[in-house]
């Protein structure tokens, strides 16, 4: 839920009460390894998305157009959330038998993920996208998958609460910056990926992917367009077109669907209002200067 009785702060970021336990679970349980790959969003900022490309680009022998993984399975089945699905329902998996590079994701902030995965030599992908797109994304998810039980909750109280930061895994400006300060220290643990340049050159994107995760495509790769094919692969047309993403359930009870809107950079000039535009330009002004971040928001 949204409505501030629903969440709670947590080591100084906000979740549901529900998450809790499974964050902590993560927290204390999971073992990184020197070969994990650990794809990290605030929700709704290209997750899906994002799981999609890393999965094909670690995945590519079988015929990409004809019988790929990702023809049939949602992204979040092939790549499982560590607090959402893997440690969730106060579960404690064995991961040691998942194959190897072990492929995972989480929206938990950099401050507080379990001590393995800073110390060890896995490497931690994070895509970031403009706070505007991201919020309108949120808020349109939320009215579809809220309980009617809960009732109803306007824009305008969903983005008090957005700019104060009480949004899942919030405050956005402290999740991406603790991440993008990260990806700017040695070692070269972290790549730091943004929606807008992906959309812009989703190719050049993935081929950064390819070589940060470790298989660079090779000049036959180049000679024959495999990038090409997977960005063909994991496009928004692609992946919402196809049964399995207009059908099934694979996070919790969200319906697939959902998981794809529009796809596109700068929906928020049809849906927030000049003086809300204006107040997350501020927010960003106020606590991303100086740090290097910023985005293409058109
Ligand atoms: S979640 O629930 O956190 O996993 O959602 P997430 O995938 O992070 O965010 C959903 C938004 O990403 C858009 N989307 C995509 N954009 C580009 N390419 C691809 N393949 C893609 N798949 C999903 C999706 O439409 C949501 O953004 P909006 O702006 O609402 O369309």
């Amino acid at each position: 839920g949204w409505r501030t009785p629903h969440i709670y702060l947590y080591q100084g970021f906000w979740c549901q009460p529900k998450e809790i336990q499974a964050i902590i679970n993560f927290q204390q349980h999971f073992q990184a390894r020197d070969t994990d790959l650990i794809l990290v969003t605030m929700p709704k900022s290209g997750t899906t998305w994002l799981k999609a490309m890393a999965f094909a680009v670690l995945n590519r022998k079988s015929s990409i157009s004809k019988n790929h993984p990702l023809l049939t399975s949602n992204p979040h089945d092939l790549v499982p959330f560590l607090e959402y699905k893997l440690y969730a329902n106060n579960q404690l998996p064995d991961l040691s038998m998942l194959p190897q590079p072990r492929l995972l994701a989480t929206h938990v902030p950099f401050a507080s993920l379990p001590a393995s995965i800073k110390n060890s030599d896995c490497r931690i992908v994070y895509l970031c996208r403009n706070p505007l797109d991201t919020f309108v994304s949120s808020w349109h998810f939320l009215m579809k998958v809220r309980p009617e039980t809960l009732g109803p909750i306007s824009m305008e109280e969903g983005f008090e609460m957005y700019c104060r930061g009480a949004m899942a895994f919030g405050p956005f400006w402290k999740h991406m910056l603790e991440y993008w300060n990260e990806s700017l220290q040695p070692p070269n643990k972290m790549l730091f990926m943004k929606y807008e340049d992906t959309k812009e050159d989703p190719v050049f994107q993935l081929k950064r992917l390819a070589n940060f995760l470790g298989v660079p495509f090779s000049f036959e790769e180049e000679r024959e367009g495999v990038a090409e094919e997977i960005s063909r692969l994991c496009s928004f047309e692609n992946l919402k077109n196809l049964e399995v993403n207009q059908t099934g359930r694979s996070i919790g009870y969200f319906e697939n669907k959902n998981l794809f809107r529009k796809g596109v950079v700068g929906d928020w000039v049809n849906h927030l209002t000049p003086s809300m535009a204006d107040q997350i330009f501020q927010i960003m002004k106020g606590k991303l200067a100086g740090s290097g971040l910023e985005f293409k928001v058109f």
